[in-house]
């Protein structure tokens, strides 16, 4: 079932910063998320997944709407948000957080040893506090947490931004098979998208709380055409 997000307004108190989001998450499928700093992706993302109240519009899910629920509710609709930052809680060992995200959901059990068995630097590193990981076992930590609330779609935030490349080509190939098993994912993209938009059906753009471009995500990989998309938006 995919989700529609459409005329979506939000922001943080009275600062409007979405002045009319429409966006889809279908199943099956990356969907990647393109924008300048500041464009307003996060808070795109924050408001889909309830850790920030919609102004105005709609988030249609399996005949429901989303707008107005909290975090928790959401998840529990099968919606996760991983953050780009503070994602994991540093003082808990891999295994503590992992079992914090279980406490909250039906099945979760079962799920958190797919999830160690899926991800084997996670049971490996079982016992370490999440403050001692490095940033690649740390987001996997995060995606970890978030996969044992049982999710049908996953939102990732920029989840290899400084990553060393190994990390970024796991996480790569982890979240193709997600979507070959199922999952709708929305990747937030940062500076280099190709690998991303290469296993990734539909590209938004979003500039300054608005729909820029939304585009076929291969056809950004041909020459010049990632920069003639981005050189559009207001940098
Ligand atoms: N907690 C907050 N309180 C007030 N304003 C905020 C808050 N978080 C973000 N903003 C503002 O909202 C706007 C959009 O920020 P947002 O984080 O959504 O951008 P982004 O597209 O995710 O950028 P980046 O690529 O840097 O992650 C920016 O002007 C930012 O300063
Ligand atoms: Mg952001």
């Amino acid at each position: 079932m995919q989700l529609d997000v459409s005329g979506l307004k939000s922001g943080y108190g009275k600062v409007q910063i979405l002045h009319g989001v429409d966006f889809c998450i279908r199943p099956s499928e990356i969907t990647t998320v393109l924008g300048p700093n500041g464009a307003g992706k996060s808070t795109l993302m924050k408001t889909i997944s309830g850790h920030l109240p919609a102004m105005a519009g709609d988030i249609r899910y399996r005949g429901e709407s989303l707008a107005g629920l909290g975090p928790l509710a959401v998840c529990k609709a099968g919606v996760g948000y991983v953050p780009q930052d503070a994602n994991v809680f540093p003082d808990l060992s891999v295994y503590d957080n992992l079992l914090a995200s279980s406490l909250a959901f039906e099945g979760a059990a079962s799920r958190m040893a797919e999830v160690l068995q899926r991800f084997p630097i996670l049971e490996e590193r079982a016992n370490q506090l999440a403050s001692t990981l490095s940033g690649g076992e740390r987001q996997t930590l995060a995606i970890g947490t978030a996969l044992v609330a049982g999710l049908d779609i996953l939102i990732l935030d920029e989840p290899t931004a400084g990553l060393a490349p190994i990390f970024v080509d796991r996480i790569v190939s982890w979240v193709r098979e997600l979507a070959e098993d199922g999952m709708g994912v929305v990747w937030v993209v940062e500076q280099n998208p190709e690998k991303i938009l290469a296993i990734s059906e539909t590209a938004y753009v979003i500039d300054a709380g608005r729909n820029s471009e939304t585009v076929a995500a291969k056809s950004l990989l041909e020459p010049g055409r990632l920069e003639e998309v981005l050189l559009q938006v207001h940098v």
